[in-house]
């Protein structure tokens, strides 16, 4: 398979790259043995600037299954750029490390990071995407479905980070993607854009809604918080704006959908209902995971 050389974006790959991960990661899951030593002598830098359950352990547990070593280093004593610039940080980093793995406030300072430590890095969710997710996430179809140019996906929800990069997987990979949203809380401009741009070519069907009756018939329903970490909106208007919006068993009857997503944590009562998380409708272990067969198939092509 190509080699990766950073992985900031889903649109960092081409249907290609992106087939070769979702192959490798197979394979890495159902062999896992084979790969024990993939990162011998390799060292990667966690660097969280928000909190995380599944990023951090399944990227830690990860890179140790693989043979490498990891490094966590959150930033609660001190912001990236405030002790000393983000330049400096990253090109440390590099005189040590062979990768940074980081979750960070703005995609901005990944960029930064990148140009800096002239090392591989790797989008651990920024404000704007979260590849590894995504990528977990049409593992998981991949699983339960087969052929991703074959699915349909609905967005519900939030237009974040993890909708765009959904949104960029879906295009990339021919897969048809409902993103229902409330009125002014849509997907961002530019990624739309993007997200067409790459539709046109896969043939994937890109929809935009503000109802979720617009999910009706759809493979699987997906939605995430309503107020993504470090979002500023007052989450008492938020719960009235999206109230309709919620998954409950009610809409999953209604709309006849058999699978439901979320990339969680979930807000139990708010996005969806307790009843519809436990369910057999719920693919949500599943998606975390996958995160790490994912993820460690991405390390992998870095170093292969
Ligand atoms: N889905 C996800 O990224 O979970 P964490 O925030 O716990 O890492
Ligand atoms: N959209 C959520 C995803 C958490 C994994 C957030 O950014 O907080």
């Amino acid at each position: 398979m190509s080699k990766l050389s950073q992985l900031l974006c889903l649109a960092d790959l081409d249907r290609n790259q992106l087939n070769d991960i979702l192959t490798l990661a197979v394979e890495i899951k159902r062999n896992p043995t084979q790969f024990s030593s993939a990162l011998a002598g390799k060292s990667i830098a966690l660097l969280f600037e928000k909190p995380s359950l599944r990023t951090r352990v399944s990227f830690d547990v990860g890179i140790n299954k693989l043979g490498g070593h990891s490094v966590y280093l959150d930033l609660q004593n001190g912001a990236m750029g405030v002790r000393e610039s983000v330049q400096d940080f990253g090109s440390n980093l590099a005189c040590w490390t062979d990768a940074i793995v980081a979750r960070v406030f703005s995609q901005k300072t990944l960029i930064e990071l990148a140009h800096s430590s002239k090392k591989p890095v790797i989008n651990a969710l920024s404000d704007l995407y979260h590849p590894c997710q995504a990528l977990a996430d049409l593992l998981t179809l991949h699983e339960q479905f087969g052929e991703l140019d074959k699915v349909h996906l609905a967005f519900v929800g939030d237009g974040n980070n993890v909708c765009h990069s959904l949104m960029l997987g879906a295009a990339i990979m021919g897969m048809d993607l409902t993103v229902i949203t409330p009125p002014g809380f849509g997907p961002d401009a530019h990624v739309l854009l993007k997200a067409q741009q790459m539709a046109a070519k896969s043939g994937a069907k890109l929809i935009l809604s503000q109802h979720l009756s617009s999910a009706a018939g759809v493979d699987a329903i997906y939605t995430d918080t309503w107020l993504s970490m470090g979002a500023k909106a007052d989450p008492k208007q938020v719960g009235q704006l999206f109230a309709d919006y919620q998954i409950n068993t009610a809409a999953m009857q209604r709309l006849a959908v058999k699978h439901f997503m979320h990339c969680l944590p979930a807000h139990r009562g708010q996005e969806v209902t307790s009843e519809v998380l436990d369910s057999d409708y719920s693919l949500v272990l599943q998606q975390a995971e996958n995160r790490m067969h994912a993820q460690n198939a991405v390390l992998v092509s870095l170093f292969s």
